[in-house]
């Protein structure tokens, strides 16, 4: 599976575990940035990871920043996108099987690192339901 990922500054260092993370476990990743701890925007990531899963040039995308909550607001902006703000494990597994999320928004002001490991993995490996309630509600979204 190919992974967009990207953060600002306040991400960049769980960018980083995550990103070391997901190719150990053979996933192919595309890192959009930011590349250090200096300040920068966080939109313009958000931007870039959600136009690729828009685009469908990759099939999931990872973005963090200080909360999570600026990534998440941008990354829904863009049509096809549903992101998912998520600050623990029952959220991960509950937003891939209703809601088919493809952006997971973390943030490390908030989650530590092991936990946020775990989210990430459990919202890589729970499919979507594909139940019909949960179908119909997307294709609203989509409307
Ligand atoms: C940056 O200081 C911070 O505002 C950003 O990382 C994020 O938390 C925004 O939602």
């Amino acid at each position: 599976m190919k992974i967009a990922i990207g953060s600002d500054h306040g991400g960049f260092n769980y960018k980083t575990l995550i990103k070391q993370s997901l190719i150990e476990r053979g996933y192919e990743v595309v890192d959009v940035g930011t590349d250090d701890i200096l300040s920068c925007d966080y939109p313009v990531y958000a931007k870039k990871v959600a136009t690729m899963v828009a685009d469908s040039q990759v099939e999931k995308g990872i973005l963090v920043c200080g909360t999570g909550i600026g990534m998440s607001i941008v990354a829904n902006k863009f049509r096809g996108v549903r992101a998912a703000l998520c600050s623990d494990e029952f959220s991960a597994q509950a937003t891939r099987e209703h809601n088919n999320s493809n952006v997971l928004c973390l943030g490390e002001r908030v989650l530590d690192k092991e936990k946020m490991l775990k989210i990430v993995d459990i919202w890589l490996n729970t499919s979507f339901s594909n139940d019909e309630r949960h179908i119909r509600r997307i294709n609203m979204i989509e409307e």
